[in-house]
């Protein structure tokens, strides 16, 4: 018999022992110090702090640097934004600032997991050791190594340069375990055709954790105005990483594909927004989760929202931690040829709640297996013989429990 009151978010990380599995990842909301011991006071379990380079491999970012994707909706509603595509650099803040910052935030937090993100070349063992070895000495409690900004830093070769070569990243990790003791975790790029790759290799070279995703390499757009890429730096952009709710099927699938391949704890990452995103990390394979773009939109207060609501849903479950849970859903990601062909279903639909937009009827019509047409009072009525059961217009649908699929 298990009771409400038993139930707990704390969760045990690389050793580490966390409040709850919510850590604000490298980025913006993590850029100094100060923006981290707000966070840890509003409730995060822990922070990776913006990427830190050796001062000879920062330098100052372009203006502007990030530019959104929204539905546009009415003029007179305010826009939904699900993307965020940004061209920043690491920091630009010197080694010696962050480490006197490192230094007071985990005294000030012991309880909170402080994990400093570094970066260095490919090629450059002795940057990767001074930036471990200062991080450590300086009360850091892991290393996230980032193999995977997308841009800017793979022009230098590091970033995800080093993170698309496996063997550079066992390289690399084999380096940084050579001079410290605390926990290594790389992060990896989705901008590769098997993330498991360069994740087997690092631990190899002696990872004791892998974190996933970073952004996705993309183009947002043009102005149709001036014919000029966004984020408009001086008429010219370049391709960026893309981060937000539109990437979640991006990092779930590399986070399930990493459960299902390595034997070292996964932090998740890319497009949790709410606790409901959290659990689908977690339910994947993710031990603990990080959220950046949430935060750029929402702030730090989400937190609560977050902590609340995964406490219900483990709650609601029965289960008493996220041990319980952890990897469940994992092994329900399958090949495709072991999936069931004998299961039949086609569509069914609610004329109690169906508005009439025809939406179904049209992408049946044009895309699908012309299953559906329109009665007298302009309600659609399946042809059972002819409905395949692909569910297009259960996607179409603008109402939510307008169209179901029933077995045939
Ligand atoms: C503006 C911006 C800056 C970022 N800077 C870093 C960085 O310095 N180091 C890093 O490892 N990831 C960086 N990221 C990637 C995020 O940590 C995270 O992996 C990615 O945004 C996906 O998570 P999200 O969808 O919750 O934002 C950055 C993301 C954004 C949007």
């Amino acid at each position: 018999m298990k009771f409400a009151d038993e139930v707990s978010l704390a969760v045990e990380f690389c050793g580490f022992k966390m409040p709850n599995p919510f850590i604000l990842s490298s980025a913006p909301p993590t850029g100094t110090g100060d923006m981290i011991r707000v966070a840890f006071r509003a409730g995060w379990g822990g922070a990776v702090t913006k990427t830190i380079g050796m001062d000879k491999d920062i330098g100052p970012n372009v203006t502007p640097r990030l530019h959104h994707l929204s539905f546009p909706g009415k003029a007179d509603e305010p826009k939904k934004l699900y993307g965020l595509q940004n061209i920043e650099l690491i920091t630009d803040r010197k080694l010696e600032i962050w480490l006197n910052e490192i230094q007071m935030i985990t005294k000030e937090f012991p309880d909170r997991l402080l994990i400093a993100s570094i970066m260095a070349g490919g090629d450059d063992k002795e940057s990767w050791q001074t930036l471990a070895k200062s991080c450590e000495l300086n009360g850091a409690k892991m290393l996230e190594l980032n193999f995977s900004c997308p841009h800017g830093m793979p022009e230098k070769g590091m970033g995800a340069a080093v993170g698309q070569n496996p063997e550079v990243c066992k390289t690399v990790t084999s380096w940084v375990k050579e001079v410290t003791k605390i926990p290594v975790m790389p992060k990896m790029t989705p901008n590769i055709t098997d993330i498991t790759a360069p994740a087997l290799a690092s631990i190899e070279g002696g990872a004791d954790a892998i974190s996933a995703i970073n952004t996705v390499g993309a183009v947002m757009g043009i102005d149709l105005k001036t014919l000029n890429p966004f984020p408009d730096v001086g008429g010219y952009s370049t391709p960026g990483g893309y981060s937000g709710p539109a990437i979640k099927p991006i990092g779930l699938k590399a986070v399930s594909s990493l459960y299902n391949s390595i034997n070292v704890p996964i932090s998740g990452m890319g497009g949790i927004e709410n606790w409901k995103d959290a659990a689908e990390y977690i339910l994947l394979g993710a031990r603990t989760v990080q959220l950046c773009t949430a935060v750029m939109f929402h702030g730090f207060s989400i937190i609560e929202e977050l902590n609340d609501g995964l406490t219900g849903f483990l709650e609601d479950h029965g289960f008493q931690s996220l041990d319980d849970c952890v990897g469940l859903s994992a092994k329900k990601i399958t090949d495709h040829v072991k999936l069931d062909r004998n299961i039949k279903k086609i569509s069914s639909f609610n004329h109690k709640t169906c508005i009439k937009c025809d939406l179904c009827y049209i992408s049946c019509r044009d895309a699908g297996y012309q299953a559906i047409a329109v009665n007298e009072e302009r309600y659609p009525v399946v042809d059972t013989a002819r409905c395949t059961g692909c569910s297009l217009c259960e996607q179409v649908c603008p109402v939510w429990d307008c169209v179901k699929l029933v077995t045939a």
